[in-house]
């Protein structure tokens, strides 16, 4: 068996970040959201990955490397546009050959990772295995019809007027057969080959499609709400470890995670939240569900429920920030002079939010 990992794509939801950075590199906990996929694929015994990749490509390729720091061997797939998942799967036909592979978007986390779902392809040997986890707005995704024995009976992108509440993950099984399938759909009115259309032209064409339900919970860190709450999810089972110096006054409450080199002072820490490496905490409350990635600076100043991600500077900010995500090298500093004003240089489709006092 070998893996896909999807790591291409325009990322127009999470601008202006991905203006500068491959989505699947954005932090989650202080780790890029496709190490979550390449250890899970590792773990589930695959060891042959293909990587998509797209205008970031040299940015996940320094990332990731040959695939040898997660104990498996990765081969970059160029598509030279984003032209849909399925697309994505065409342009990857020489790379998977006749092998059954399991196919990953890298902007996806999922808490029990993917062994579970590789032993049910085993044990069920369908020709396509279908993940899906009950939600509570199916509108928002694809949704998948089952009949009684569990087979895939209909699948339909984002319907109006949804028959189940079963939507479809990010992570799916096939076999070969998905590439007769795809070379049979057409584009779709947003101009991409859509995975769905492959799955469903390979239930008409008689292949057996079954499902399989996720256990644990699944981000899509597809847009800011989402990134935080992947962020939220994940710190949730943090096991905190402290090597970096907490001296001083320093309150620690909770799960709480300090890298080496680190140092705070005359600060609450409120888990779980996770500091990384190099980082000087000065009379701040740092609350829960809040990552601070390596090399950053904050004082006299209260965040909870965010990301903050390298070489970031919050200071003297009077009010507590919370759901905010600050790209690498961010400045945000409070003004003690007159006149009392606001003063920002930001990038495009940047999102600013005041509370009014
Ligand atoms: P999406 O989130 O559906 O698409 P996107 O990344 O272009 O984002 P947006 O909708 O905000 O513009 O993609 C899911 C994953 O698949 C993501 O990791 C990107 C990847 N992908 C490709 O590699 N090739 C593609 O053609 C597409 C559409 C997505």
């Amino acid at each position: 068996m070998k893996a896909l990992i999807l790591s291409g794509g325009k990322g127009t939801r999470l601008r202006p970040l991905t203006y500068t950075r491959a989505k699947q590199l954005i932090p989650v906990a202080n780790k890029p959201t496709l190490f979550y996929g390449l250890e899970s694929i590792a773990a589930a015994g695959v060891r042959d990955i293909g990587i998509i990749v797209g205008e970031t490509r040299d940015e996940v390729m320094a990332a990731v490397g040959d695939g040898s720091h997660f104990g498996v061997q990765v081969t970059y797939i160029d598509q030279p546009e984003p032209r849909g998942l399925a697309h994505a799967v065409q342009t990857a036909q020489n790379f998977l050959g006749q092998e059954p592979f399991i196919m990953y978007l890298g902007d996806n986390i999922l808490r029990d990772g993917v062994k579970p779902f590789v032993e049910a392809y085993h044990a069920k040997q369908p020709d396509a295995l279908i993940l899906l986890t009950q939600v509570d707005k199916p509108e928002l995704f694809g949704n998948a019809v089952l009949n009684p024995d569990g087979s895939i009976r209909a699948l339909e992108e984002k319907p109006k007027q949804p028959k189940s509440n079963l939507a479809l993950v990010g992570v799916y099984l096939f076999t070969a057969k998905v590439h007769a399938a795809i070379a049979r759909i057409r584009p779709s009115g947003r101009n991409e080959l859509e995975i769905t259309d492959a799955i469903s032209q390979m239930i008409t064409d008689g292949c057996r499609v079954e499902s399989h339900r996720v256990a644990g919970w699944w981000k899509d860190t597809g847009n800011a709400e989402d990134l935080l709450s992947a962020n939220r999810v994940v710190l949730e089972r943090l096991q905190g470890h402290i090597q970096g110096q907490a001296e001083d006054a320093v309150k620690i409450e909770g799960p709480v995670s300090i890298g080496p080199g680190s140092i705070v002072r005359r600060t609450v820490l409120r888990g779980p939240l996770v500091i990384g490496q190099g980082c000087v905490i000065e009379d701040c409350f740092i609350g829960p569900f809040t990552s601070v990635d390596d090399k950053c600076l904050l004082s006299h100043c209260e965040i909870e429920h965010s990301i903050v991600m390298k070489h970031c500077q919050i200071k003297q900010v009077g009010q507590r920030i919370e759901n905010s995500i600050f790209g690498e090298h961010s400045v945000v500093q409070g003004q003690m002079q007159l006149p009392r004003s606001h003063c920002f240089v930001v990038g495009d489709r940047s999102q600013i939010s005041l509370s009014q006092s």
